[in-house]
């Protein structure tokens, strides 16, 4: 049986999907029908500001309408009886946070869509409330196909994606500058081809140095970047429990004492059940 000492808790989109969020690489997933190389880079940017905005408040509006789910809220459960815990999620969503993970239990490790930063200064705010882009949303951008944004069967035979009736001064209007500096502000996440945030690298850091975590669980993630595996490993050192959640194998699958073929809405509610009663039996 295990002890709740200490844990860590990976997540990704997978733990968002039951909240109608779509994942990245799955069926449905965003980069089955975008090109990330047109939306998600510093590249993309520079190119095409209006076109990058335009996607990133679809999917805050999305987000916004959206509500924790069994998943989210299982892991606030954990975090409030694990006497050590700390939750690393790639999600740039808000519904750990809205599901009560404590922030300062927490990091966002690809950043936080509703924070819009300055793309050349340090000048950032984030939408105080329950998340939200601070101008409001372009008309276009609320729904998925009236706006440049298209997915598959207009997608290009060249992978571009297609553009439709852009309306030039419409779109410059709707990309906010720096009241400092005056260039232009982007959303507060880690691109492609981007450092992970120093602050938040070290608080990862910091936990995984200060001793090695009874628990594990990695839910929702396809666990392509290796940092992830890697932070999965350091935590467990030699005998730790590495528990996977994920419908699907994974590069982490093989790595893993328990592997759950299920929905993170299923498995987690149960599994922090369990942990739950456990420390209360102990205690
Ligand atoms: P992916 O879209 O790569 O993977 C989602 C994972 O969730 C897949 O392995 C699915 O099998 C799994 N999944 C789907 N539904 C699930 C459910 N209901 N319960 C549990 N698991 C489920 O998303 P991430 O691994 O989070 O980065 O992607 C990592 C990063 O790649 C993202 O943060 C984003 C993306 O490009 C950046 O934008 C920098």
């Amino acid at each position: 049986m295990h002890r709740l000492n200490r844990i860590l808790v990976l997540t990704g989109a997978g733990v968002s999907a039951e909240s109608g969020i779509p994942t990245f690489r799955g069926k449905d997933g965003y980069w089955r029908n975008l090109d990330p190389a047109k939306l998600a880079t510093p590249e993309a940017f520079a190119k095409d500001p209006g076109l990058v905005w335009e996607w990133y408040r679809e999917r805050r509006q999305r987000i916004r309408n959206a509500q924790p789910n069994a998943a989210h809220n299982a892991i606030a459960k954990l975090a409030q009886h694990a006497q050590e815990f700390l939750l690393v999620t790639q999600n740039v969503d808000d519904l750990h946070a809205r599901a009560g993970s404590p922030k300062q239990k927490m990091v966002q490790i690809h950043g936080d869509i509703f924070v819009t930063r300055c793309s050349r200064c340090d000048f950032q705010f984030r939408d105080t409330g329950r998340g939200g882009s601070p101008e409001p949303p372009a008309p276009s951008a609320i729904y998925p196909h009236s706006g440049r944004l298209r997915a598959c069967p207009e997608r290009k035979s060249n992978g571009s994606i297609a553009t439709t009736s852009a309306q030039p001064d419409q779109e410059q209007k709707d990309i906010p500058k720096c009241s400092k500096c005056s260039a232009l502000m982007r959303p507060g996440v880690v691109w492609f081809g981007e450092q992970l945030p120093w602050d938040e690298l070290r608080r990862v850091e910091n936990y995984l140095e200060a001793g090695p975590c009874d628990f594990v669980i990695v839910a929702g993630t396809t666990a392509t970047f290796g940092y992830i595996i890697d932070w999965a490993l350091r935590a467990i050192a030699s005998d730790g429990t590495l528990v996977e959640v994920n419908p699907e194998e994974t590069p982490l699958s093989r790595f893993a004492t328990q592997r759950l073929r299920e929905p993170a809405a299923i498995a987690l509610p149960r599994i922090v059940d369990e942990l739950v009663i456990y420390r209360s039996s102990k205690l």
